[in-house]
């Protein structure tokens, strides 16, 4: 059974395989993860389930987590609801931090890969850079572990272009590589133009 209540009220820590390689690290939950309690099962997540598997793996391979555990708090509308999202702070993630440390402890991941400006600044650091491009597709590190950055699922659900699913697909290939897994002709080139 689902009910609606206040933002911030419910726990949503991360799902997925305890021996994964690979670990995804997301905003905060929003409306659907919340009531769920399962971190990327709204819009954004279906996509992310999607992206996931065009690398050949299956969500219950990896791990998913966020860098805040609960949906951030808005003023609630007439209705006693809350209707949209915000990041979390800087303050809310850091609060968070230890949380995502303990979950990569237990699952010890090979690679990190971080969806969004706000996970990467949660994990690089707060004014590491400014624009997201300055990172993305690149080898950063975090708790030890080989750390990729990338966009959020939610640019390509704002941005349904080819080319904003390659830029995402170069970054997910990177990953494939390192961790390694098998890269067929057809994966390699997936949303290229014709
Ligand atoms: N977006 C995120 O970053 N995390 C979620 O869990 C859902 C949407």
């Amino acid at each position: 059974m689902s009910f609606a209540r206040p933002a911030g009220e419910k726990v949503v820590l991360g799902v997925g395989n305890l021996d994964a390689q690979i670990m995804f690290v997301g905003e905060a939950p929003g409306a659907e993860e919340e009531i769920q309690g399962e971190p990327f099962v709204g819009p954004a997540g279906q996509l992310l389930t999607k992206m996931i598997g065009g690398m050949g793996l299956k969500r219950p391979d990896v791990y998913i987590g966020n860098i805040m555990n609960w949906r951030p708090e808005l003023p609630l509308s007439d209705g006693g609801t809350q209707i949209g999202n915000r990041p979390p702070t800087q303050e809310e993630m850091l609060y968070c931090l230890p949380f995502l440390r303990a979950q990569i402890e237990i699952v010890q991941p090979s690679l990190l890969v971080a969806l969004g400006s706000t996970a990467a600044q949660g994990l690089l650091g707060f004014g590491t850079f400014k624009a997201l491009g300055e990172v993305r597709g690149r080898w950063k590190e975090f708790a030890g572990k080989p750390l990729m950055v990338t966009y959020h699922p939610s640019y390509i659900l704002r941005s349904q272009t080819n080319r904003s699913k390659r830029m995402i697909w170069e970054d997910l290939l990177k990953v494939m590589e390192r961790a390694p897994l098998p890269i067929s002709d057809k994966q390699r080139g997936y949303f290229l133009e014709k």
